[in-house]
């Protein structure tokens, strides 16, 4: 199919990639051409495994193309998808500026009377879909098209993987063409396919983003408790996990959640709800358990060293909001190294890949960025494990100790074995165990 994607971010870039992959003829538009030319050289904006390696190889046969020209791209397409990006607002929703913005353009290029979807794959409110109409609408005179939502459920990290097992396609349209059109692409993947209404697909999108972050933060909550108990969140969240009605994803009880997507889209829903005069209580509970639960963390650091750190360092291991990605946005660590060094802290910062961007989020103040983890354990007072890369696991603590002022581990991702740290002679704190 001939498939025009709409901004080159983590969704666009991804989405764009794999979907030329698959065999479709895709065109990448971007108004950065920059960022264009960067990639067609094999240079990602964004690190994603296997992804370079698909945009070369689609790049090569010419099944990806990337542009910056609207007429040319909105012209080429059977299908069109918005992926830019939706960021909070201040009052928490979603700021929907970019897509509209391009919905005016891809109505101002539609030039010829053939049949287009419109898919709106960005994270958008209910009721997005039928504005993008209008303003599609107000801008053109040729009406031959339909919009559909085509909620994205990719991981950062693991995207290119995602993209090609998925769990299932969600597309919303009040259009039969529209969702025969657009399930064309996803037919020879071995998944189900849910076709459904615009506002039922929009919402999905929500609920599954919002339900993830309730479960993680239940489990932080049962940490608390097991504290409180002498129990062990780590067995806790097995027994429970084992119930295949439970399942054991999203049950690792850690620092809180973060990222790009968790902490906006639990904000938007709940704002969405208020908007419509329905008080969703629980959600504006996790939102403030997962704030209480960094600052849970911290104070474990503050009840051993004091709420003055001035004097001490801290070796931090870890930047990114997750493993196996660059993106440190709201990412909980970055909240955690502002609020050490807020108390007077120097931090010592290892990441494998995050610290270019840790860098422009934290600036230079009380940081030393290390490019050798090794630095991280050199002359600190203590250990925090923010992140939890699998190379964190390997790492022969023992021998990293010998560097250390003392031998004291804060593990904000529980990824290390208490009892054999405790018996390596480490004061070990992690969370919950
Ligand atoms: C999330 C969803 O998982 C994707 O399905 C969705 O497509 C994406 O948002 C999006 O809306 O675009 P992502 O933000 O990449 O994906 O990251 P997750 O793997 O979901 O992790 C989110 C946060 O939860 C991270 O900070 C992670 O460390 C934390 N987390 C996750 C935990 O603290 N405990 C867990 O057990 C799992």
């Amino acid at each position: 199919m001939k498939i025009t994607v709409i901004g080159t971010g983590y969704v666009g870039l991804v989405t764009g990639a794999v979907f030329s992959d698959w065999g479709n003829d895709v065109y990448c538009l971007d108004i950065d051409t920059n960022k264009l030319n960067e990639i067609k050289k094999g240079n990602m904006p964004i690190y994603e495994v296997g992804l370079k390696e698909v945009v070369l190889k689609n790049l090569e046969n010419g099944n990806f193309k990337v542009t910056s020209d609207y007429a040319l791209a909105v012209d080429h397409a059977e299908i069109i998808l918005i992926c830019v990006g939706t960021p909070s607002n201040q009052s928490g929703a979603a700021d929907l500026s970019f897509v509209y913005k391009v919905a005016e353009q891809i109505g101002q290029n539609r030039k010829k009377d053939d049949y287009q979807v419109i898919v709106c794959k960005s994270t958008v409110p209910v009721g997005t879909n039928n504005e993008v109409r209008d303003i599609i609408l107000q801008n053109t005179t040729n009406h031959n098209f339909d919009v559909l939502s085509n909620p994205e459920f990719l991981r950062e990290g693991s995207a290119v993987y995602d993209a090609n097992h998925l769990d299932r396609v969600v597309i919303g349209s009040d259009s039969k063409k529209a969702l025969d059109t657009m399930a064309q692409i996803y037919e020879h993947l071995d998944t189900k396919i849910v076709k459904t209404d615009l506002a039922s697909a929009e919402l999905i999108k929500y609920a599954s983003n919002a339900f993830l972050a309730t479960k993680i933060t239940f489990i932080n909550e049962i940490a608390q408790i097991c504290e409180k108990v002498g129990a062990n969140v780590k067995d806790v969240s097995l027994g429970m996990g084992l119930d295949t009605r439970i399942g054991n994803k999203f049950l690792n009880a850690g620092i809180g959640f973060g990222g790009s997507c968790f902490p906006k889209d639990v904000e938007a829903l709940h704002k969405t709800s208020s908007e419509n005069l329905y008080d969703f209580k629980l959600l504006r509970g996790v939102l403030d358990a997962n704030e209480d639960q960094r600052i849970f963390f911290t104070k474990k650091i503050f009840s051993k060293f004091g709420e003055n750190l001035s004097g001490k360092t801290i070796g931090i291991l870890g930047a990114a909001f997750k493993k196996d990605t660059d993106d440190v946005r709201k990412s909980v660590s970055v909240a955690i190294i502002k609020d050490l060094r807020g108390a007077g802290a120097k931090v010592k910062l290892y990441d494998p890949i995050a610290l270019e961007n840790a860098k422009h989020e934290l600036g230079e103040l009380s940081i030393e960025y290390s490019a050798d983890h090794k630095d991280a354990f050199t002359n600190v007072d203590a250990v925090a494990i923010l992140t939890e890369w699998d190379e964190f696991k390997e790492y022969d603590y023992v021998s990293l100790s010998t560097t250390m002022r003392n031998k004291v581990i804060f593990d904000g991702r529980n990824i290390l074995d208490k009892s054999l740290m405790q018996n390596n002679g480490f004061e070990y704190y992690g969370v919950g165990v």
